[in-house]
């Protein structure tokens, strides 16, 4: 967050707690809108947050970084691939779509392409346990994902048609704020 100075972000913030109220819940919806006007969210905004809603910052950075919807500091490629890691989707070979990712993309998770086009990452239940395994590309949200899919979805991806042109079943539907806000 170079190009904004503390004292401005600690305004936006103070606006933000202000509009979505001084407790808990705004941390959220505050984490999102600073996620979304800076691209990411820095310690400092964590602590300005945890200092204006009175919590402990862990509490912040434990949202920021549970919700992996948010950006937390970290380097993201412009297509953010989220596999869903918990339970449901593990036991539905979420290891084999893993796999298939790294096949072509060339990564691993955590990783960003040299392109700067993708990265891999896991997240936590993205609320569709019963139609796994399930992944987050963006705000996309697509189920029943099976290893032979993932060349199109990539593909999709880089010609900008994900869920546009490219719309299956498996695009189920578009996620707005993020399936468990
Ligand atoms: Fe993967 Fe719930 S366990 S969506």
């Amino acid at each position: 967050m170079n190009r904004v100075g503390r004292e401005e972000l600690k305004e936006k913030i103070a606006l933000l707690v202000s509009k979505y109220g001084n407790d808990r819940a705004s941390i959220l919806p505050v984490l999102e809108d600073i996620s979304r006007e800076y691209g990411e969210i820095d310690l400092y905004a964590m602590q300005t947050l945890a200092f204006l809603v009175d919590i402990h910052p862990s509490e912040v950075f434990g949202v920021a970084t549970f919700y992996n919807f948010l950006k937390s500091g970290k380097k993201h490629g412009k297509y953010v691939i989220r596999l869903c890691r918990t339970i449901s989707c593990h036991m539905k070979e979420k290891d084999r779509i893993a796999k298939q990712l790294n096949n072509e993309l060339e990564i691993e998770f955590g990783e960003i392409t040299s392109d700067g086009l993708f990265s891999l990452e896991y997240c936590n239940c993205l609320g569709m346990c019963d139609q796994g395994p399930a992944m987050l590309i963006n705000d996309i949200l697509i189920s029943k994902v099976k290893p032979s899919d993932i060349p199109l979805i990539i593909q999709s991806c880089r010609r900008g048609v994900l869920g546009k042109e490219y719309k299956t079943p498996l695009v189920s539907k578009v996620v707005k704020k993020g399936p468990l806000l």
